[in-house]
C-alpha cells in the first residue's frame, strides 16, 4: 500500500470519482462521492460518505444511497445537496441500462440527521429536447426560488447545460437549456455559483463517439456566467451562452475532474474534486496491490480575482503545518531533504526570478519557470510508459508558488492559485526537493506535514 495518502479523502477499499453532496449541514461537512464499494473499476456506483466538523479531520461513514430502485440499478449517479427546512435534500442522478437502453432520471434522497436516508423518487424525467445523456443535477436557492443545473445532450448530439426551476424544491419544471457547446458532444457535472461578486459556471465537456455510445475525452472548466441576465430574458447574445467562447481550464496539471462547490458557513465558496483523469491502463496499475484507486483533491476555497478564478486550499489547512522553516544553508545548496514526502514548500517573492527548476521526489515531478517565455512548466514521470507528461501554462508574471505534496499526489498552486496543476504520481522516493537557480530575495518556506520530518508508522 504505497500509494495511500495522509490527508487526502480517500475510501478504503474500491473506487472513488465524483465528489457528491457536498454541504455543511447541522454542525458537520459532509462530503458525499462516487463510489464502487466492490471493485477498482467504474462497473457498480453508489453514494459513500464522509463526515468532519472542521474540514481536516474526517469520519468515515459508509454507504449513504445505494443503487436500490428500478429506476437507479445500473447506478446512484452524480449530484448534490442543498437544505431546505432543516431537512437535507439529495438530488442525483437515477441510472438505469435496462435492456440496453439508458434512461436517466433525476432523483430525491432526504434526510434529517445526515445518517438515515429516505428515497422520494423521481422528479425531473428527461425533456424531449435531450438524449437520455442527462445527468449530474447541482441544485441551490436564489431567494424564493430553487434551480437545478444538469449536464446534458441535446437531440442533435451536442453537449448543453439545462436548467429547471421549482418554488419548493420538491416539484420541479425544466425551464431552458441555459447554455450550448458547438465542439462537446456532452456536458457533464455542471455547477453555478457566485463568487466576490461574479457568476461561474463550471462544466465538464466531453467528447463522445456517438455511434458507439463511448466517452472520448473529457476535462474541467469554467466560465464567467450572467446567470441572472441569462434567465431574465436580458441576455439573448448567443456567445454568453456558448459553453466554447471564453471557456478557461480549470486545472493546468494531469488530474482534476467533476468539481463540485458549497457555501461554508462563514459564506466561503470551496471546492473539491475527483483527483483522476487517469487513462484504463493507468487505472489499473496505479491500483495494484492497494485496497483502493483515487482521492479527492484538497479542499480549496475560491476567489475570483483579475478575471481569474482562484483556488488555495482552505485556511483551515495551514493549521495543520508544522513548520520546518528552510535554512540558509539549505537554500544555498538548494537541496532539501525529508524523510517523508508529504510537506508543503512555499515559494514567495518570485518577482525577479528569470528562471528556475523544482525537482520534486527525486525528479517524479519537475516544474520550470522561463521569465522570457512567460512559461511555466510542470512534467511527471508516468508510471505506464515511464517517459514524462508535460503541461505549460502561459503567466504574465510570477509571485508565489506553493506546492502540497502527499504520499501519492502533489497539487501546485501558482500566483495564490490563479493556476494550478493537481495530479497523482506514482513513486516510492521520499520527500527529495532540489530547487536551482534561484536568486537570493526569494523566500523558500518547507513545511513538514507529518511532524518534524519523521516518518509517522501506521
Ligand atoms: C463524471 C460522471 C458523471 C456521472 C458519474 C458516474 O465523472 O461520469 O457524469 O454522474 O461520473 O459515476
Amino acid at each position: 500500500m504505497i500509494k495511500r495518502q495522509k490527508y487526502h479523502l480517500e475510501p478504503d477499499r474500491g473506487l472513488l470519482n465524483d465528489p457528491n453532496g457536498l454541504v455543511f449541514y447541522k454542525d458537520m461537512y459532509h462530503v458525499f462521492f462516487q463510489w464502487n464499494r466492490f471493485e477498482k473499476n467504474h462497473s457498480y456506483k453508489e453514494w459513500g460518505h464522509f463526515t468532519s466538523k472542521d474540514l481536516l479531520h474526517w469520519n468515515w461513514e459508509g454507504s449513504a444511497l445505494l443503487p436500490d430502485q428500478f429506476y437507479e440499478q445500473n447506478g446512484v449517479y452524480s449530484g448534490s445537496a442543498l437544505i431546505k427546512d432543516g431537512q437535507l435534500r439529495l438530488f442525483y442522478t437515477g441510472n438505469n441500462k435496462s435492456g440496453g437502453v439508458r434512461k436517466s432520471s433525476q432523483c430525491l434522497a432526504v434526510t434529517e440527521d445526515g445518517k438515515t436516508f429516505q428515497k422520494k423518487g423521481i422528479v425531473v424525467s428527461t425533456p424531449t429536447e435531450f438524449t437520455e445523456h442527462f445527468r449530474d443535477p447541482k441544485v441551490w436557492q436564489d431567494g424564493d426560488d430553487y434551480y437545478m443545473v444538469i449536464g446534458a445532450q441535446m437531440k442533435n448530439g451536442r453537449g448543453s447545460v439545462a436548467l429547471c426551476s421549482s418554488k419548493d424544491a420538491e416539484n420541479w419544471k425544466f425551464e431552458l437549456v441555459l447554455a450550448k457547446s458547438k465542439e462537446y458532444e456532452m456536458v457533464e457535472c455542471p455547477d453555478y455559483f457566485q463568487v466576490d461578486g461574479q457568476g461561474i459556471l463550471l462544466y465538464c465537456p466531453q467528447h463522445r463517439d456517438n455511434e458507439s455510445d463511448s466517452s472520448l475525452c473529457s476535462f474541467s472548466a469554467y466560465k464567467e456566467f450572467d446567470f441572472n441576465g441569462i434567465v431574465s430574458g436580458k441576455i439573448e447574445d448567443s456567445n454568453v451562452q456558448n459553453l466554447d467562447e471564453g471557456r478557461k481550464k480549470m486545472d493546468q496539471g494531469f488530474d482534476f475532474y467533476a468539481p463540485q462547490t458549497f457555501t461554508s458557513p462563514d459564506g466561503r465558496k470551496i471546492l473539491f474534486a475527483w483527483m483522476s483523469r487517469m487513462k484504463e491502463e493507468e487505472e489499473k496499475l496505479f491500483g495494484e496491490g492497494e485496497s483502493s484507486i483515487h482521492c479527492m483533491t484538497l479542499p480549496r476555497e475560491l476567489s475570483y480575482r483579475n478575471g481569474e478564478l482562484c483556488q488555495l486550499p482552505v485556511r483551515e489547512l495551514e493549521k495543520s503545518l508544522c513548520i520546518h522553516k528552510i535554512s540558509g544553508q539549505e537554500r544555498q545548496s538548494g537541496e532539501i531533504i525529508l524523510k517523508n514526502r508529504v510537506y508543503c514548500a512555499k515559494l514567495s517573492n518570485l518577482q525577479n526570478e528569470t528562471s528556475f527548476k523544482i525537482e520534486f521526489q527525486n525528479r517524479e515531478v519537475i516544474l520550470e519557470y522561463k521569465k522570457v517565455e512567460k512559461i511555466i512548466s510542470v512534467k511527471r514521470k508516468n508510471w505506464v510508459t515511464k517517459e514524462y507528461d508535460e503541461r505549460t501554462c502561459k503567466i504574465d508574471s510570477l509571485e508565489t508558488i506553493e506546492c502540497w505534496s502527499d504520499i501519492s499526489s502533489m497539487e501546485i498552486f501558482v500566483n495564490q492559485g490563479s493556476k494550478v496543476f493537481s495530479m497523482r504520481m506514482f513513486t516510492e522516493e521520499n520527500g527529495k526537493v532540489k530547487i536551482s537557480g534561484l536568486m537570493k530575495e526569494t523566500v523558500v518556506e518547507m513545511y513538514d506535514l507529518m511532524g518534524e520530518g519523521e516518518e509517522k508508522n501506521e
